[in-house]
């Protein structure tokens, strides 16, 4: 059982630096995170949503999301995720970034991107699994001689005929 609820720094800080620090990021990965939650979760700039959100899995925290909406292009980024190593594959990613695509929709978009190191292979396949496309690599995007790979989904466009028309 999966419980989605939103993020509270007071709450889920600690175990979110936790679930980091699980997967093996390093400081000045985890504090950069930290400080984007803090962002996404408070006061929105004009012309921005956000949305974070954490999954509790028999009562403890094992995983989050963040998502930021922009209205002038209608897109979503995925700013953060990751799911407790003890508990990966059982579909908790899957369940936090479909959460984020809600949102996205919701708020009218027609999308999502986001941002991981090419030497990512679990998250690029499980972008890939969830219906993301390679888009573009960005040259030391995360350091020196550490390549950026961005994977973009659009929303397949729903089309209605009209009676009698095109
Ligand atoms: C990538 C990550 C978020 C996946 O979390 P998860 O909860 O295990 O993912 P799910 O269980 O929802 O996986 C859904 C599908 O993605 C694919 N997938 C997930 N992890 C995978 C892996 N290690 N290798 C290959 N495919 C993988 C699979 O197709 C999987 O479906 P299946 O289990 O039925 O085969 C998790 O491994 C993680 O926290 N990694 C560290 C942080 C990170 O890389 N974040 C994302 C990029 S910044």
């Amino acid at each position: 059982m999966i419980d989605i609820v939103p993020y509270d720094a007071v709450r889920h800080r600690g175990g979110v630096r936790e679930i980091l620090a699980k997967n093996g990021w390093e400081e000045q990965y985890i504090a950069g995170q930290l400080a984007g939650l803090d962002v996404l979760s408070g006061d929105q700039l004009p012309g921005t949503r956000a949305k974070v959100c954490v999954s509790e899995t028999e009562d403890s925290l094992s995983g989050f999301v963040s998502v930021e909406y922009r209205e002038w292009n209608r897109l979503g980024q995925l700013q953060g995720l990751a799911v407790d190593p003890a508990l990966k594959r059982r579909g908790i990613a899957s369940t936090l970034v479909h959460r984020a695509e809600q949102f996205v929709r919701g708020a009218g978009g027609r999308g999502l991107y986001v941002d991981t190191p090419v030497t990512n292979a679990p998250g690029r396949s499980f972008y890939e699994a969830l219906g993301y496309g390679q888009a573009y690599v960005m040259p030391e995007y995360y350091d020196e001689g550490l390549d950026g790979v961005t994977y973009l989904k659009l929303f397949a466009k729903v089309y209605t005929l009209r009676a009698g028309g095109v």
